[in-house]
Order: C-alpha cells, then sequence, then structure tokens
C-alpha cells in the first residue's frame, strides 16, 4: 500500500531532490497548453464579430454572443373597441412558418391565458368584451380567464399570488408558443410578467398596461419582479415582453391619484434625455392635472419612446453595467415605498426621490436652482406630491443608498443632473449635502401651492 505523508529521514538521503513546481502552476501549464490547442469545430462557423477583443481585460477563449430580440409596442384608443386587431395582430401562430408542412398544413391557433389586474375588471366591462372578441375571433383559442389578479402592490407581496398564477398555467397547459395577456397596473403585471417569465423558463407575455406609470414607463420595460424580505423588487427576471400595447381607453377609469402618477416617471426621463420634453409637460400640466387625454396621452407616449429607445438602443438592456440612469431619483423612491408598507403609490416616491435628487444636484453638482424649483413646480402642477413623513426619519431613508447598491451590484453609482438633460453617474454620495437636500425639500412642499405654468 502506497503511503502519504512525509518520507523518513532513511530514504530522504537516497532521493534527489528536484524542486517540483507548486502544484498550480503545473495545473495552470496544463490548462495553457490545453486552451491552446483546443477549437472546437463549431467556432469556425461563429460570428466572430460578436468576440470583442478591445473590451480591456479581453480574453481570447471568451465567447462574447447576442441573442436577437423583438420589442412589440402599439398605442390603441380602444383596444376592446376599433382598435381591437392591433391585438390579434400581435397573437401570431404557435407554429414557425418554415416548420408548418407547406401551405395546406393545418396551422394551430395558439393557446391564450387572460390575466387582469381585479380593478380593472370591476370598473368598466373592457377586459370581458377583449375576453369576448378574442373566443370568437377563431385565431386563437382562449384556454383561461379572464382571471382576476389582486391589484396594487398586494400582487407583490404575497408569494401566494405568484403560485396561483404557475397553478394556472400548469391547469391551462400553456407552453412557450402560448400568450399571457395580461391587463392592469405596473404591479399586477410585474407579478403576472415573473410568473409567465418562470414558467417552461419563458412564456409569450402580451402586457395591456392600465395605468399612466405602466404606459409611460414599466410596461414596455423587460424587468419584472416581486418583493421579498421586506425589499423592492427584490425577487424577479429580465424577460423582453412579446408585445405591448398602451391603450388610453384603460386610462378613463383610472382614479386621479394614479393617474397623475405616471408623470412622474415622464418628468424623470425627460430630464435625463430631453430637456424640451421636460418643458413641454411642463406647459401641459394644467391640461394633464385636467385630464385632458389627447395631451395626458402624448406625454404618456413620449415618455415610454423615450424608455423604450434606451432599451432597445442604449446597449444595456439588462442592466449588466453599474450604471442605472432610469432609476434616477429611485434610491430614495424605493426605500420611502418599503417604509411606508407600500403605501405611498410608486410615481408618487419617484417624485419626492426625483425633486429630492434634484435638490442635491444643485447642492453639490451644480444643476442651476432655478431647473430644480420648476421640476418641484411640474409635480406639484402635477398633483404630486413632493414630501411623505417617512422622510422626517430621514436617518432610515439614506439605508436605501445600500440596498440600490445591492440590488445593482458593483459600487455604489447613482445617477445625479448638472443640467437638465445633463445626467452624470456619482460614486459617492456626500450625507451631509443630503441631509440639507432634505432639509430644503421639506420647506418648499410645506409652502407648495400650484403656481401657473408662466411663472
Ligand atoms: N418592472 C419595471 O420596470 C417597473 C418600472 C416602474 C415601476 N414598476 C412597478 O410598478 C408598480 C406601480 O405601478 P402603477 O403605478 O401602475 O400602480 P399599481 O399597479 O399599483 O396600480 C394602482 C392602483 O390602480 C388600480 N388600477 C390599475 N389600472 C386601473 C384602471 N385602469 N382603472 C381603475 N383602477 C386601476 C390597481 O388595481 C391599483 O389599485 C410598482 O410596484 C413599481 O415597482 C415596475
Ligand atoms: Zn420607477
Amino acid at each position: 500500500m502506497r503511503r502519504c505523508g512525509r518520507p523518513n529521514a532513511a530514504t530522504a538521503v537516497a532521493i534527489r531532490v528536484t524542486p517540483l513546481p507548486p502544484p498550480r502552476a503545473i495545473h495552470r501549464r496544463r490548462l495553457a497548453s490545453l486552451n491552446s490547442s483546443y477549437q472546437p469545430a463549431s467556432l469556425a462557423a461563429f460570428d466572430m464579430v460578436a468576440n470583442r477583443p478591445s473590451d480591456p481585460g479581453h480574453d481570447p477563449r471568451d465567447i462574447h454572443f447576442s441573442v436577437p430580440q423583438v420589442h412589440r409596442l402599439r398605442t390603441t384608443w380602444e383596444v376592446a373597441g376599433d382598435d381591437f386587431d392591433e391585438l390579434l395582430g400581435v397573437l401570431h401562430a404557435s407554429t414557425d412558418p418554415d416548420q408548418s408542412g407547406g401551405p395546406d398544413a393545418e396551422i394551430e391557433p395558439p393557446h391564450v391565458l387572460i390575466w387582469a389586474d381585479e380593478e380593472v375588471m370591476a370598473a368598466s366591462p373592457r377586459v370581458g368584451v377583449l375576453a369576448k372578441r378574442l373566443a370568437q375571433s377563431g385565431r386563437v383559442h382562449v384556454v383561461g380567464g379572464p382571471r382576476a389578479v389582486p391589484g396594487g402592490e398586494e400582487a407583490k407581496n404575497s408569494p401566494e399570488v405568484i403560485e396561483r398564477l404557475l397553478a394556472d398555467i400548469h391547469n391551462a397547459m400553456l407552453d412557450r408558443r402560448s400568450y399571457i395577456i395580461a391587463i392592469g397596473g405596473g404591479a399586477m403585471l410585474d407579478a403576472a410578467g415573473y410568473a409567465a417569465a418562470i414558467a417552461h423558463r419563458g412564456i409569450r407575455l402580451v402586457r395591456i398596461p392600465t395605468t399612466t406609470l405602466a404606459q409611460a414607463d414599466s410596461g414596455v420595460g423587460v424587468k419584472n419582479a416581486i418583493n421579498h424580505f421586506g425589499k423592492k423588487n427584490w425577487v424577479g427576471t429580465f424577460a423582453v415582453p412579446w408585445a405591448v400595447i398602451n391603450d388610453a381607453g384603460f386610462l378613463t377609469t383610472l382614479p386621479d391619484r394614479d393617474f397623475f402618477c405616471g408623470f412622474s416617471e415622464a418628468v424623470k426621463v425627460s430630464l435625463l434625455k430631453d430637456a424640451a420634453e421636460f418643458e413641454r409637460i411642463m406647459r401641459r400640466a394644467p391640461a394633464i392635472a385636467k385630464r385632458e387625454m389627447p395631451i395626458a396621452c402624448g406625454v404618456i407616449e413620449a415618455s415610454c419612446r423615450m424608455h423604450l429607445d434606451h432599451i432597445t438602443r442604449g446597449g444595456d438592456p439588462f442592466e449588466t453595467r453599474e450604471a442605472r440612469p432610469l432609476d434616477f431619483g429611485h434610491w430614495s423612491a424605493h426605500r420611502l415605498e418599503s417604509l411606508t408598507d407600500y403605501v405611498i403609490r410608486h410615481g408618487e416616491a419617484v417624485a419626492i426621490g426625483v425633486a429630492l435628487d434634484c435638490l442635491y444636484s444643485t447642492l453639490v453638482h451644480g444643476l442651476p436652482e432655478a431647473e430644480t424649483r420648476r421640476v418641484c413646480d411640474c409635480f406639484t402642477m402635477l398633483g404630486l406630491p413632493l414630501w411623505d413623513e417617512a422622510l422626517d426619519d430621514f436617518e432610515r431613508v439614506l439605508a436605501g443608498l445600500e440596498e440600490f447598491r445591492q440590488h445593482l451590484g458593483g459600487r455604489l453609482t447613482v445617477t445625479m443632473l448638472r443640467g437638465v438633460g445633463d445626467p452624470l453617474n456619482v460614486h459617492v454620495i456626500d450625507r451631509v449635502a443630503m441631509r440639507e437636500a432634505a432639509r430644503q425639500l421639506k420647506g418648499i412642499a410645506t409652502q407648495a401651492s400650484p403656481p401657473s405654468p408662466a411663472q
């Protein structure tokens, strides 16, 4: 039997000792020779453009590849009415055209399951009408629904909702070529999107967002999530929706509070990307406050387009970089939501968070004070708050910075503004200045009354 361990002294004298390289060095040399000789045949056919030797730290053994994605956004006035064909048009057959066995082959209509926010279902007959028209269209096979899903943050706060949605998919025997049509606010869509993304590793999801916020921002996005461990969006995935239909008809039943919420995201994206759009929102704020639909829908559409453009052309749809510019104002907004047990709406928390970071940007990064005042005025005209009493214990809000960092990974990276349309990413937040920004915001919020847009 071979014995391991130290040789005894007598044996050691007889052995000529050659110093051995440390075992890890041997392993590395073997690996290096293996790696240099290994050329998988498939690589020859591989699109080497995808290999990016110019990347800093590029290792020739690393293979970059990209997966084509399609984003289908449709804007309609009444998808349950005259614009119904826009919905039918995005529900493609479940067989690939080249595998259908020729022109006479039977094409199986895709299976469709409909989920709807319970408050949307209660507010108007639209969901029922839509479901009936789909069933009668002969183009799809409606295998379930419309099923009611809790609306608002409740949908994201209970894992039982996800369990129920997954059971629904299972019972309806959906496959990856089936469709889930999810109709509702951003919270319900986030929960529905998560269930759709994890069942069979992804079922085609058609979102019909029914709030201004979901139409202006989240509905067109590629994320879904539910809350966990008392933290916002802690569990979720990146998944590109099959299609998104922004329908004005659904917005008509929104209560005022939720109607105004979406415009905080519209202001946010305009401050980051388009100073002229911010001016337009400022001018249109009084009409939005009166719920003049063509004007309100124009602002929502512009916001949605800017978000979509960022996702499809910004180069980082799945947020692999440290910076997440669309989350301007969100480090405190997400924290406020959890501190208030989600009593504050996301859109309201975003208005407060954006105003706070504008004040900080003025104190630290040179954003002109007049611009910051206009942002605050704009939110006030839009019926959005600038303060919540949860901010009074500001140290607890500041803890949101670390939560935000963990959610993104890497260094803390927060977007601030040097000017309107001129963002910058910072890695350090001066807490003294942030406390001062909060103090000033409280003062502005206390005096706030809707100014005239000419001011
Ligand atoms: N995934 C993302 O990229 C992303 C981005 C931004 C926000 N979000 C999430 O979106 C959520 C906020 O969404 P929201 O602002 O749409 O609010 P919401 O989904 O919480 O809806 C607000 C309320 O309005 C009701 N409602 C929705 N549509 C209605 C209609 N047409 N008529 C009557 N009532 C209606 C809902 O049932 C709910 O009670 C938050 O959870 C936020 O985290 C996600
Ligand atoms: Zn947001």
